[in-house]
């Protein structure tokens, strides 16, 4: 699978021949701005809870690409409102097939407010099954013993995980988070954009590697195959 980092929360994973999108948040984001938003294409866009600075580019990509949004309910309804009618409304627990690509929303525990200060509904996480493997985006989240009930749903080939602290898990709860969901390969998000969540790169992979897991910092722009 083919993951693509635009930033912050922000990514897309190529599988199925598939773009999943997730997050999005570019404009704002003063470390991506090379990044052009016109030249993104996307089949789904996952939006994992309300917060800004993971939906604030939704609405306009989700127009520009035609995309359907996958999204819990309360932002499925707040995206019909601003026009956006291709949207798919799921919630905690519940798992659709979408053509040949599964999705299961699981727990995150963090909160969901809409950048307007309107009602998010609840944060989510989701696990994404496809025929080329399978895996795992926490979210915004704490780490959280819901976790432990990843790997009865799947078998991962990798997770994308913040690492940030001060707004989600740090390297540290992230790298038990690796351990718990049953993967040694993760993609770190969620850090260096603002001065809160800045980190030491070099600290946060030696944290990821003494827990027997590669932790995976692609640039801005860049891709990976995972
Ligand atoms: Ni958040
Ligand atoms: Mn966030």
């Amino acid at each position: 699978m083919k993951l693509t980092y635009y930033g912050h929360s922000c990514f897309a994973v190529e599988t199925n021949g598939k773009k999943l999108l997730f997050d999005p948040f570019i404009t704002y984001n003063e470390l991506a701005k090379h990044i052009d938003l016109a030249s993104i294409q996307a089949d789904y866009i996952l939006v994992s809870h309300g917060h800004a600075d993971h939906i604030a580019d939704c609405v306009a990509l989700a127009n520009s690409t035609g995309a359907t949004v996958i999204c819990n309910w309360e932002i499925h309804e707040w995206l019909n409102k601003q026009g956006v009618t291709n949207t798919h409304p799921m919630n905690t627990g519940g798992a659709r097939a979408f053509g040949d690509i599964g999705v299961k929303c699981v727990v995150a525990q963090h909160s969901s407010g809409l950048p307007d200060g309107g009602y998010g509904g609840n944060p989510m996480g989701f696990i994404v099954y496809s025929n080329e493997g399978t895996f795992y985006y926490s979210g915004d989240t704490a780490l959280t013993m819901d976790m432990q009930l990843i790997p009865r749903w799947a078998k991962l080939n990798f997770a994308v995980l913040p690492i940030g602290d001060n707004f989600t898990m740090g390297t540290a709860d992230a790298s038990v988070a690796a351990m718990m969901i049953g993967t040694n390969n993760v993609v770190g998000v969620h850090y260096d954009t603002f001065g809160y969540i800045r980190i030491d790169h070099d600290k946060a992979i030696k944290t990821f590697r003494d827990a027997g897991c590669k932790l995976h910092l692609p640039a801005i722009g860049e891709t990976i195959n995972l």
